[in-house]
């Protein structure tokens, strides 16, 4: 998978690119994130990358120009399948729209700063917007890095094992259920027999009975919305 990320702050993608999961996935080649910086495809000499907004209003516009510049340098070296300007007004992330996304090879991921970007860049670029959330943040480059950890976790081999990743939160549609470690007692509080018998039937049984006990308490919404394939898929599980 390749992403190409268009930003004015390049610098902070340097160490979450190199960190954990996500550094190693990049080290190993499994997938390859370009991080451009839309202030070298300005053209004037100021290196101007905002200006006021028409109409009027506070705050300052990404313009248009140097992103247009910086898309298509990035489009003579690669095709993109997706484009994705991170905006609060976008849908709302979600990992059916993450497993979706990563299906793409070749991705172009846009931040914005300032009082947001050039509406025309979402229209010519057919730009799909997505937010992270219904709070406003003061760039998309930290939306952009939560999008790149999240579509990483779906390129195999990433993850050490895939099971685990079926078994997160979400994947198929719940919450996933509570997990422990050694020591089997600590302060008093007792890891659940059946997770030390054994018994791996049992187990899978009661992660799947707890897994649909704290969806139903904590999203019961997430219920509410499954497909039937994925309740199908849940019934089989
Ligand atoms: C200060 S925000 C602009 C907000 C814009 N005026 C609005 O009301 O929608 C600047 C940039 O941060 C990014 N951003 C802020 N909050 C975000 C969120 N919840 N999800 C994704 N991107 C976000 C976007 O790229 C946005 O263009």
């Amino acid at each position: 998978m390749r992403i190409d990320v268009l930003t004015l702050f390049p610098e902070l993608f340097r160490e979450p690119l190199q960190t954990g999961l996500l550094g190693k996935a990049c080290s190993e080649g499994l997938i390859n994130v370009c991080v451009w910086n839309i202030r070298e495809f300005a053209t004037d000499t100021h290196k101007t990358v905002d200006d006021a907004p028409f109409g009027g209003g506070p705050g300052m516009i990404m313009k248009c120009e140097p992103i247009f510049n910086a898309f298509d340098k990035v489009r003579a070296i690669s095709e993109p399948q997706r484009v994705i300007l991170m905006s609060p007004r976008g849908r709302r992330l979600t990992q059916n729209i993450v497993k979706e996304v990563a299906t793409a090879s070749s991705i172009v991921i846009i931040c914005g700063r300032y009082g947001g970007v050039d509406e025309r860049v979402s229209q010519a670029l057919c730009a799909d917007e997505l937010s992270i959330g219904d709070y406003v943040l003061s760039g998309g480059e930290l939306p952009a890095l939560v999008l790149i950890e999240a579509l990483s976790r779906m390129v195999p081999g990433v993850v050490g094992k895939w099971e685990s990743v079926e078994s997160d939160s979400f994947y198929r549609g719940i919450l996933g259920p509570p997990q422990y470690t050694r020591p089997a007692v600590f302060r008093g509080m007792e890891v659940p027999s059946v997770l030390r018998e054994g018994n791996h039937e049992a187990i899978a049984k009661w992660r799947q009975e707890q897994a649909m006990k704290i969806t139903r308490e904590r999203r019961p919404d997430l219920l509410e919305a499954l497909s039937e394939e994925q309740q199908r898929e849940l019934e089989k599980s």
